[in-house]
């Protein structure tokens, strides 16, 4: 159950583009608010909603809102480029940020940052653009369900199959939802074939 891959014409479209080396940052900025998008739509088709009387300028119906709280946390620094179109798209969302860096040798995980809203009865977003060994976003995840997180989905761009075991095995009942599943991890543990250092092509850094 866990893993979603977009099957839209469009998020293979948006993919290839943002894996090109030659794509500038700017629109590789663009890119990721469109893939966020469709990830975002896909991740919350099940939110509840709760019938309201209304009264349109014609006659007096019943409309549906959405009831439940959203929550959207992004893993710095490379989850900041899918947070605006989230805002965008759920105004009234809260925003919590997980600070991980990535040890470039050993690829490890380490937590540098924390600041969460309440969480009880939300549904919350993590979102880190490349799930490559799934240790930051197992990391994140049980951050959150520690301060009461229970109903996580976690939204990639680019999944790797070892990234999805691992939060398989930790977390079974997190959704998954992702734009590309990719082959495999190099030594280095980036995702083959990738699309390089997410965070770096986002910042032109
Ligand atoms: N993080 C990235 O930005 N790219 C990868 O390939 C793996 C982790």
């Amino acid at each position: 159950m866990p893993l979603h891959v977009l099957t839209h014409p469009l998020a293979a479209h948006l993919v290839t583009h943002l894996r090109d080396k030659t794509t500038e940052p700017a629109t590789f900025r663009r890119l990721t608010h469109q893939l966020s998008l469709l990830l975002a739509l896909k991740a919350t088709h099940d939110l509840p909603t709760r019938e309201i009387p209304i009264d349109t300028p014609l006659e007096h119906t019943a409309g549906r809102v959405l009831i439940k709280p959203l929550v959207v946390v992004p893993i710095l620094r490379a989850g900041l480029g899918m947070v605006e179109t989230i805002v965008d798209l759920f105004p009234d969302v809260s925003i919590g940020y997980i600070g991980l860096e990535r040890d470039h040798t050993t690829a490890i995980a380490r937590s540098y940052y924390c600041k969460l809203p309440p969480l009880e009865g939300t549904r919350i977003l993590l979102v880190d653009p490349m799930l490559a060994t799934g240790g930051s976003a197992v990391n994140a995840l049980d951050v959150i369900a520690q301060r009461g997180g229970q109903d996580m989905h976690l939204l990639n761009v680019v999944a790797s199959p070892e990234g999805v075991r691992a939060v398989e095995k930790a977390h079974p009942n997190v959704p998954i939802y992702a734009a590309a599943l990719d082959r495999e991890l190099d030594s280095r543990k980036y995702i083959l074939p990738g699309l390089g250092d997410f965070g770096d092509r986002l910042y032109g850094t």
